[in-house]
């Protein structure tokens, strides 16, 4: 599989500090990668469980896991980087997947010492009808429109981006970010990267 096929789009979301590429042929990897991410997360030496409010669990170090879906996630989370920025060397700082089971969530929060941060989100879970924003990926930032609909400069709304599997976005490190709380069955699976220049 490519690591960047050929015509992937990037998108710069308007107004927001986010940049959005799918990739149309995730479902070849999916089932593969999630299975592998729930196995190692059964007590291998890269899972850990959070409490909660910081993401349920996570499987750290994607490079290190043996699993070739994860290599090509990973080089294309690079590659991303790479267009974006314009960034000829970069480090890998911190990788890991995420868990969200019913009740997970991840409080507000930024990337410290990360040039950028990407998002895989390689299952979304299920939606529920009586939460609709349920595990949503969410921004709180004050400069952009959408999140201060009453007053400018006061937050009320944080901004939730459209998101279906096989989506990645970038976004700067200290930008504020969160989860809502995931209320689904199936588990809700993303994977992470922070990076900065080499
Ligand atoms: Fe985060």
């Amino acid at each position: 599989m490519e690591t960047w096929p050929e015509g992937q789009r990037v998108r710069r979301q308007k107004n927001a500090e986010l940049t959005l590429t799918r990739f149309a042929d995730s479902e070849d990897h999916r089932p593969a990668l999630m299975a592998a991410i729930l196995r190692l997360a059964q007590g291998s030496r890269f899972a850990r469980r959070y409490i909660r409010a910081f993401g349920g669990t996570k499987v750290d170090r994607v490079a290190e896991w043996e699993v070739p879906e994860a290599d090509l996630v990973e080089a294309r989370a690079c590659e991303f980087y790479r267009r974006v920025h314009g960034v000829a060397g970069l480090r890998v700082l911190e990788s890991w997947a995420n868990i969200y089971r019913q009740g997970d969530y991840s409080m507000p929060h930024s990337h410290p010492g990360a040039a950028v941060s990407i998002v895989y989100f390689l299952d979304l879970g299920d939606p529920d009808p009586r939460d609709p924003i349920s595990g949503q990926f969410a921004v709180f930032d004050p400069r952009v429109p959408a999140c201060c609909r009453d007053q400018p400069d006061c937050l009320t709304n944080p901004f939730m981006p459209k998101l279906e599997p096989g989506t990645m976005i970038l976004f700067p490190g200290w930008l504020v970010h969160g989860v809502n709380p995931y209320t689904g069955e199936r588990p809700r699976i993303t994977l992470t990267w922070n990076l900065a220049p080499a």
